[in-house]
């Protein structure tokens, strides 16, 4: 039985040691990291979830960036431990996370990732939106969460300022 919960400003280091397993060394040397650098994530919206043993299964935050000026979420990074992959629960902490997304008021998500697997969620390619070099833009995908919120948006993604989405 596993069990979702926002994630606590204690579960941080479990939660970073949880994506050191789960990703190459040196992710933080990812472009997207430099949008995350010095802010923190949007608070209630990472999720941990942890078995009836209370190890840590999953992981995932969300960082508030600005695209074209604009307010949209940065999904990611997302992570299941290595025995726990392929049982769903990748697909549930993304669907959570996006319905409170929703429920924040935020309109548009964006993320760094294989096509593959996240348009099964409603992401599609952003063609006009521009992450950081260097960025594969076949990987950024990009989600409405309020009707047209993406449509005519077009421009870079820069840090987070301010306080209003
Ligand atoms: C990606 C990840 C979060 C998915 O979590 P999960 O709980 O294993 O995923 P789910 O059980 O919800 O979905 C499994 C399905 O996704 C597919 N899948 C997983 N990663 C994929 C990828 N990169 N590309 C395409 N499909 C992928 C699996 O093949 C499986 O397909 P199936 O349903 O047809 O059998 C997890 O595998 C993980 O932590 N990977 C390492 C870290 C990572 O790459 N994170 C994503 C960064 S973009």
């Amino acid at each position: 039985m596993i069990a979702l919960m926002p994630e606590k400003q204690d579960d941080w280091w479990e939660v970073e040691a949880l994506y050191d397993l789960c990703f190459a060394p040196g992710r933080e040397a990812l472009s997207s990291y430099r949008l995350r650098d010095g802010i923190p994530p949007v608070p209630g919206l990472s999720l941990v979830a942890r078995d009836s043993d209370g190890i840590l299964t999953g992981a995932i935050r969300f960082w508030p960036v600005r695209v074209a000026g604009l307010p949209a979420l940065l999904l990611g990074p997302v992570a299941v431990h290595p025995t726990h992959q392929g049982e769903g629960l990748g697909g549930v902490l993304i669907r959570d996370g996006l319905a409170a997304a929703v429920a924040g008021g935020w309109d548009r998500v964006l993320l760094v990732g294989d096509a593959p697997y996240y348009q099964r969620f409603g992401f599609s390619r952003l063609e006009r939106v521009r992450m950081p070099p260097p960025t594969n833009p076949d990987r950024v995908l990009g989600q409405a969460l309020s009707p047209g919120a993406w449509d005519g948006v077009e421009g870079d993604v820069t840090r987070w300022s301010g306080d209003a989405h």
